[in-house]
């Protein structure tokens, strides 16, 4: 049997109308068959609030769901060759609770499906102590990959990618947490 870990699946577009939401969707569908986690959904478009309340509100709720995350599931896409403001937002509002876990990158976009992003991304987890992992999913021209229904065209080559990518993630997950359990963090960062 696999060991439980918590996941964070965290959106990489905070924009209205976002294709992002189609590409969670679909994640949410087929992940929970694929490991043995929790998932805790983190959304930077919560940081968009009206008044100060509200968005202090979000980043509590958000810091919250990271903390409680052994391992970060990021869902990305690429705009002008590089990852959005909003998830930069998200990452530098929170330091600690990267530190000493695993992120997986599930990119999209147009003709680079997102893969830029993702490489950026990597040297930004980099400074905050995380594990990026190598194993990525990647929807080249995602519009048209995804029906009107939401549903992957020709899923099999992909599902098979995203195994993969959960299996790697589940490894880096419990292994790194029992590690954060052995040694205490703040003794090394
Ligand atoms: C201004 C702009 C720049 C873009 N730049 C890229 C790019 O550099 N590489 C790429 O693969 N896709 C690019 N795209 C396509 C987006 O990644 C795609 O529209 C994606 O669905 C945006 O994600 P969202 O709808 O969840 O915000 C760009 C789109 C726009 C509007």
């Amino acid at each position: 049997m696999q060991a439980k870990f918590t996941l964070a699946l965290i959106y990489g577009s905070a924009r209205e109308g976002r294709f992002c939401d189609t590409v969670v969707d679909w994640l949410l569908t087929h992940l929970p068959n694929m490991l043995a986690a929790d998932i805790l959904i983190v959304d930077p478009a919560d940081l968009i609030a009206e008044s100060r309340i509200v968005r202090a509100e979000a980043e509590n709720r958000i810091a919250r769901n990271l903390a409680r995350a052994d391992a970060f599931l990021i869902v990305t896409p690429e705009y002008n060759h590089g990852y959005t403001a909003a998830l930069k937002e998200l990452i530098d509002s929170f330091y600690r609770p990267w530190w000493g876990k695993p992120i997986a990158f599930v990119s999209y976009g147009g003709i680079s499906g997102g893969l830029r992003a993702i490489e950026q991304l990597r040297q930004v987890f980099a400074e905050l102590g995380a594990a990026t992992i190598r194993e990525t999913v990647s929807f080249t021209h995602a519009v048209e990959r995804f029906d009107e229904n939401g549903n992957l065209r020709d899923p099999g080559r992909t599902l098979r990618q995203l195994e993969r990518l959960a299996k790697q993630l589940s490894w880096w997950a419990v292994t790194l947490k029992a590690g954060r359990e052995t040694v205490v963090l703040e003794e090394i960062a």
